[in-house]
């Protein structure tokens, strides 16, 4: 079956790695893809919101399945656009993506069905929201309501940062219509974890377990990015924690989406909080796969990806069984001087060519004129290495990393320490 993968970062050439062991896969194209990806899959210039052009070629070359990685065309309603012109595609429809496009949306339902989350008030006028806020104490969240490319959440430690955040979203509006709307958000203390699951309709199967490294610095500081690191498992998180956060959360909430008349299927990806008395709580739905979740997390996965997205594309996850390796995956993302803010492009990479095929994700890079590799975006690439444990997973990453050099390059010295303390 030919497959067309929507999207172009380190999380879609993981999810074509995956999928390209599948015996049942034939050729696989990516729009629109990066050069990294070029390895794996044929790369087609067409954007992810180009839905017309998308839809005309995924029925010109008669591809049997579609897969959207990126959360704003799930958002825009790509899934629907290709759902009507017959085209089986694997992702939630528009109405279920507003999970993760709207944050007062997914506020009202987890307050609707009971399921743990941070208290909130939500707000469309600055005044009413600047008086709320002057009465609550610090720290506290602030979060613009819809996408605003992982940039619209501040957590304020100040009076001063709280205001300035909230001024940002509603006065100056940085992040235009997606910040018509804030919510004011109590402050979680814990430790942060990620549990993405395959679900269909009120089936969910979870994942392995997976954290993040938001802040751009090592110990944590400096400002968020997309993410500069993960790792899976989570050898510190007992069992049991993770096992609550299905029962408790990521099942109810599928439950909820079902009962409101907005079915999720697709990757439902819960990001929590585990308070000091190990209770998880919801931080964020996101509504497709994670960016660098993914590239620790199917490497992980000894069952066949393609049969999986086609059983929740049919509906026929329940009968599904899905095995998961026990070894472990650590990911660190190279990424270029300057990221989160501006970035030079065009930097030339070296040590590339080298990598054991396939663990190196690209996640933004171009080949030069003379056949090189360039730099092509502020988180260039995502280095995974495997082991029997996380301590040898961490090795591999980084001794991998260190092989790959260009001017600029940074990235985080701590990935999965957390784990190892
Ligand atoms: P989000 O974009 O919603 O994932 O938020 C970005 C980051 O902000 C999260 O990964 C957390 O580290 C932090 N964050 C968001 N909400 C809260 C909260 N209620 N309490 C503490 N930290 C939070
Ligand atoms: N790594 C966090 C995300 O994909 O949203």
């Amino acid at each position: 079956m030919d497959i067309l993968v929507v999207g172009g970062g380190g999380r879609e050439h993981a999810i074509i790695w995956s999928l390209s062991q599948s015996p049942n896969a034939g050729k696989i194209y990516c729009a629109p893809g990066n050069a990294g990806i070029a390895q794996l899959a044929e790369c087609v210039p067409i954007g992810v919101f180009e839905f017309d052009k998308l839809t005309a070629f995924a029925k010109e070359r008669e591809v049997g399945l579609v897969v959207i990685g990126p959360d704003d065309p799930l958002a825009a309603g790509i899934v629907d656009a290709f759902e009507a012109q017959g085209i089986k595609v694997f992702g939630p429809r528009r109405n279920a993506a507003e999970i993760e496009g709207s944050k007062t949306f997914m506020k009202d339902l987890l307050h609707k069905y009971g399921i743990p989350t941070a208290a909130y008030e939500k707000f469309g006028d600055y005044e009413a929201a600047l008086a709320y806020l002057r009465a609550q104490d610090v720290p506290i969240v602030i979060k613009a309501d819809g996408l605003a490319a992982g940039k619209g959440v501040t957590v304020a430690y100040t009076r001063e940062e709280a205001e300035e955040a909230l001024r940002h979203i509603m006065v100056d509006k940085v992040f235009g219509e997606a910040g018509a709307q804030v919510v004011i958000e109590e402050f979680l203390a814990g430790q942060e974890m990620s549990i993405l699951a395959f679900v269909d309709g009120e089936t969910v199967r979870p994942m392995a377990a997976a954290q993040d490294h938001k802040p751009v610095f090592d110990g944590d500081k400096g400002p968020n990015t997309g993410g500069m690191g993960t790792y899976s498992p989570l050898p510190h998180i007992p069992a049991s924690i993770i096992e609550e956060a299905v029962k408790t959360i990521i099942e109810p909430t599928a439950k909820a989406m079902v009962a409101e008349g907005r079915s999720f299927s697709g990757v439902l990806f819960a990001g929590l909080m585990i308070s000091p008395d190990g209770r998880p709580k919801t931080i964020e739905f996101n509504a497709r796969f994670g960016d660098p979740e993914t590239q620790v997390v199917l490497p992980r996965l000894k069952s066949d990806l393609l049969e999986i997205f086609l059983a929740v594309t049919e509906g026929r996850l329940k009968d599904t069984d899905i095995e998961w390796s026990d070894e472990a995956a650590v990911c660190v993302v190279l990424a270029s001087e300057g990221y989160p803010g501006t970035y030079p492009k065009g930097v030339p990479i070296t040590g590339l060519d080298d990598q054991e095929a396939g663990l190196v994700f690209h996640a933004g890079t171009a080949r030069s004129a003379d056949g090189g590799w360039v730099t092509n975006g502020g988180r260039v690439l995502g280095v995974v290495g495997r082991g029997a444990t996380i301590a040898e997973a961490r090795e591999a990453a980084y001794k991998k990393a260190e092989g790959i050099s260009f001017a600029g390059k940074q990235c985080r010295s701590d990935i999965a320490m957390k784990a190892l303390v």
